[in-house]
């Protein structure tokens, strides 16, 4: 962005935003003086103690950079390199870790399920598992979920409960993508146990980043022994952070009084708005539910091209296409409205004899 281009708030991800005050004024607070390196300094205890109030249960907790680095570490910890991970088709493990996973599992194959709504159910799984049991086929080992999936929908406690029975019978671990897994607790009103650990979910990386926090993304074990020597796996992978009160101490900022839900039901609320707002614009389809914080639909290309032009970012490739309109813990109502206000406008007076194409490039703008 040069110098003298305007800052706005965008939809077009919720990484985009800043450090909530909250998370700020903890990592400010940290800042102080000398801390044990590597972990054993007090903003990382607090950290993980605060993480293990949220859920409620002894579960082992470390912290990495971000969440690539989570899920692929997590899921490489739960089996060999022979072995398989069964996800959504479009889940982040998938599709936007440039094969992380497979290279940090040392050859795990990602195998990939179709479903609706952006999430995995239990006949794919099994049919996913029997397709073949042969030594020609990687085993397969683990099944991952993302909450809230890519596309911005939550599995209910009851699809998760069924997932891991399904699981169970199969013998296969569980994983959980929880890059929007504050989302999904706002959306859902649940406690955080309730679609974890009591939903059979092994591992969970817990996003912070998306919520307010500076970076890095927390990996719960709530199978403690799968955390065997993974202080090592971060190790080895870079992901040990010398400095590491600066990864846990906006942890600290969003996890006292409820400010990690307050924001994530405030995101929640502004994809609400922007939700309700398209609803009512013919040319806007909207792809699926609003539950988390997103809202995806199919805009008529030229008007794509038109709020690019008007300085608008958002991305038009993320699960199955459409535009992925995403709110963030500090997007205020005027950000929508004025969102809209542009749409509305540029669907009357952009020109649309626009190619196609020029609306679907992977780049922002
Ligand atoms: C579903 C999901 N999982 C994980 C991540 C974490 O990715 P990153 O490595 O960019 O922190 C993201 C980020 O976009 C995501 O959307």
């Amino acid at each position: 962005m040069s110098a003298n281009q305007e800052v706005r708030r965008h939809f077009a991800s919720d990484n985009y935003a800043g450090i909530c005050p909250e998370a700020w004024a903890a990592l400010q607070e940290a800042n102080q003086g000398h801390a044990v390196s590597y972990g054993e300094d007090v903003w990382t205890a607090r950290a993980a103690d605060l993480i293990r109030e949220v859920f409620e249960m002894e579960c082992e907790v470390f912290f990495v950079f971000n969440g690539t680095a989570a899920n692929s570490l997590s899921l490489a910890s739960l089996g060999q390199s022979y072995h398989s991970i069964l996800c959504h088709e479009i889940a982040h493990v998938e599709t936007d870790e440039c094969g992380a996973p497979e290279f940090f599992s040392n050859g795990m194959k990602v195998l990939q399920l179709p479903g609706p709504n952006g999430k995995i159910a239990p006949a794919g799984i099994e049919r996913m598992v029997k397709k073949r049991s042969d030594i020609h086929y990687p085993k397969p080992r683990a099944v991952s979920v993302t909450q809230a999936t890519e596309v911005g929908t939550v599995y209910a406690i009851e699809e998760l409960k069924a997932i891991w029975a399904k699981t169970k019978q199969l013998g296969l671990s569980l994983h959980m993508d929880g890059a929007r897994f504050a989302n999904a607790v706002a959306f859902l009103g649940v406690k955080p146990k309730e679609i974890t650990w009591q939903a059979g979910v092994d591992v969970l990386c817990f996003g912070g980043t998306k919520n307010g926090g500076a970076a890095g993304d927390a990996v719960v074990f709530f199978d403690r022994d799968l955390a065997h020597e993974f202080d090592y796996r971060c190790k080895q992978a870079g992901q040990l952070a010398s400095k590491m009160r600066f990864l846990a101490a906006p942890w600290v900022g969003l996890l006292k009084d409820g400010v990690w839900l307050r924001h994530a039901a405030h995101a929640n609320a502004m994809a609400q708005l922007l939700h309700d707002e398209l609803a009512q614009i013919p040319e806007a389809r909207i792809l699926f539910p609003r539950q988390a914080n997103s809202v995806f639909a199919d805009l008529p290309p030229y008007v794509i091209v038109a709020l690019r032009q008007a300085g608008w970012l958002f991305y038009t490739f993320i699960g199955e296409g459409g535009c992925r309109l995403m709110c963030a813990w500090d997007t205020q109502e005027q950000d929508v409205r004025r969102f809209v206000a542009d749409l509305k406008r540029l669907l009357v007076e952009a020109p649309k004899d626009v190619p196609i194409a020029a609306a679907n490039h992977r780049k922002l703008h």
